[in-house]
């Protein structure tokens, strides 16, 4: 693996959360990264996906140093060939250039601005950086995709399934503000590439990119969605058709107790921060059902794996 952009760089799936569970098994540093240096740069808020890969990268022997780039970095110019005599203070050129002289693996969060679809679904950050660092790049949730999130996903399935194969749904969720899709986008990608029986369910008018979802089945009624469930992800997401914007509130999606009554005593995930009482109800993160904080300790030794292949890759 060269650079972890999406859950497409991904070349066996199974191999890698084999290797991810084996690393959280054996629970010990590598000498791997000895020498190395990880850079990670948020534009955007986080806790999970910070600490987590930090904490992965001191795990496989790394050097870890953290930039919230939004705040405290100068405002990047992203146009190639651009006047700049406004706002913004250094080039993605550079920006890019000088960080590879200090890092050996950079990661980058860039959240999507929710306005303009095609603009977004350039990725302009990210392929940037890509384009102009001499170092792999990994993506901690950009505009369009979350692959980390993705990964930890299908190892916690994959850890806690009872049956060769399971169903899984993803259920669009209430939220009070309009939130990207990358974290669904990149969920339906991965539950493609695994052995389960995945469903998604959402009002209408929150239908994902068909381009992502493919042959996915997508109910409108959550409650026939829901039916023998043995996973139940919850999620809000923005609409897609309708690019960025919040139709409606839809509160009678909130994931609660009355819910999970349609499921098979499905496990509850969700990739957190969650509002508690908007999306999923107390009664059901308060339950043993609920499996989020499992999962986010996940986050660790998905990007454990992601980066010991990199490294095992560096020339
Ligand atoms: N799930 C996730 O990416 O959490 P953070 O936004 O806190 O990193």
């Amino acid at each position: 693996m060269k650079n972890y952009f999406s859950t497409h760089d991904i070349q066996n799936i199974q191999e890698l959360i084999n290797q991810a569970l084996e690393l959280k098994k054996s629970n010990t540093s590598l000498e791997l990264g000895k020498g190395k240096t990880l850079g990670l740069l948020f534009f955007n808020p986080s806790l999970r996906t910070r600490l987590s890969t930090e904490k992965a990268g001191k795990l496989l022997g790394m050097d870890v140093m953290t930039m919230n780039a939004g705040k405290d970095g100068w405002a990047l110019e992203f146009e190639d060939g651009a006047i700049m005599n406004s706002d913004k203070a250094e080039h993605i050129k550079e920006a890019a250039g000088v960080l590879s002289q200090y890092c050996d693996i950079i990661g980058v969060r860039a959240f999507p601005e929710l306005i303009d679809r095609d603009k977004d679904e350039e990725e302009q950050v990210l392929k940037s950086f890509q384009k102009y660092a001499s170092v792999p790049v990994i993506n901690l949730e950009s505009a369009t995709g979350h692959p980390l999130q993705a990964l930890t996903d299908a190892i916690t399935i994959t850890e806690l399934k009872d049956k060769p194969k399971p169903k899984v749904v993803l259920t669009w969720a209430p939220h009070t503000k309009a939130l990207p899709q990358s974290v669904p986008n990149s969920f339906a990608e991965i539950m493609q590439k695994i052995d389960v029986d995945f469903v998604i369910t959402n009002p209408k008018g929150y239908d994902l990119n068909p381009k992502v979802t493919g042959d996915v089945k997508v109910i409108h009624d959550q409650e026939e969605a829901l039916k023998d469930a043995d996973f139940v992800y919850v999620k809000n997401w923005s609409s897609y058709e309708n690019y960025g914007k919040v139709l409606s509130t839809e509160k009678d999606w909130t994931f609660n107790q009355q819910k999970l009554k349609h499921t098979n005593n499905a496990k509850v995930m969700h990739c957190l921060p969650v509002r508690r009482n908007v999306v999923i109800a107390d009664d059901v993160l308060d339950s043993p059902n609920a499996v989020v904080l499992q999962q986010a300790g996940n986050r660790t030794f998905a990007a454990q794996a992601v980066m010991k292949r990199i490294l095992e890759n560096l020339d």
